[in-house]
């Protein structure tokens, strides 16, 4: 098993934000798989979803996935929104590290998406009732996928960064003591 530290969560959760300050805070490389994708695609996470369709994104992610088992330093990873769906990445993402799922309330994506237009699968009549939907159809996966659950709802960012950092920190230690 590897010793990344692995956010996931719904878009907007704030995987990307915390990523970056906690990489920095840490000390490790920062790797965001969306904006991985789209540098390798050469091409915005939109695009794939207009010209090759979902199936098609979900196939790379997965791809992705597996490359990462090819790095040698720990690095801090976010994933896209959707990635833990699936079984086979939820078992690489468990292989490649720790697994922080950032647990937030439909309410709270939903005042931090309204306006956002680069998530296609928010791009409808009715975004609430679409996150709402996709939250109850996802979230047993997110829990299944995690090794620690944060609660986003009504915390500022340093105390996420806090919170997340000390759970990672706590879990290096347990692992170094079974060793
Ligand atoms: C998706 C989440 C997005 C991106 C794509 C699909 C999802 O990532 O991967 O638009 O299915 O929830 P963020 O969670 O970083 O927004």
């Amino acid at each position: 098993m590897k010793n990344n530290l692995i956010l996931t969560g719904f878009m907007g959760s704030g995987k990307s934000t915390l990523g970056i300050k906690i990489s920095y805070a840490l000390r490790m490389a920062l790797l965001d798989t969306d904006k991985w994708i789209e540098q390798k695609e050469k091409c915005t996470i939109s695009q794939i979803f207009a010209s090759q369709g979902e199936a098609h994104f979900r196939e790379l992610e997965t791809q992705y996935l597996q490359q990462l088992f090819e790095r040698k330093d720990s690095q801090v990873i976010s994933v896209g929104g959707g990635l833990p769906v699936k079984a086979e990445n939820r078992e690489l993402l468990k292989k490649l590290g720790f697994v922080v799922y950032l647990q937030a309330s439909p309410q709270t994506i939903y005042e931090r998406l309204k306006e956002d237009t680069t998530r296609p699968l928010l791009q409808t009549e009715d975004p609430y009732g679409r996150i709402v939907q996709l939250m109850q159809d996802r979230e047993g996966y997110y829990l299944e996928g995690a090794t620690k659950v944060i609660s986003v709802d009504g915390k500022t960012i340093a105390e996420l960064e806090e919170e997340i950092k000390q759970a990672y920190l706590q879990f290096q230690m347990q692992r170094r003591e079974t060793k």
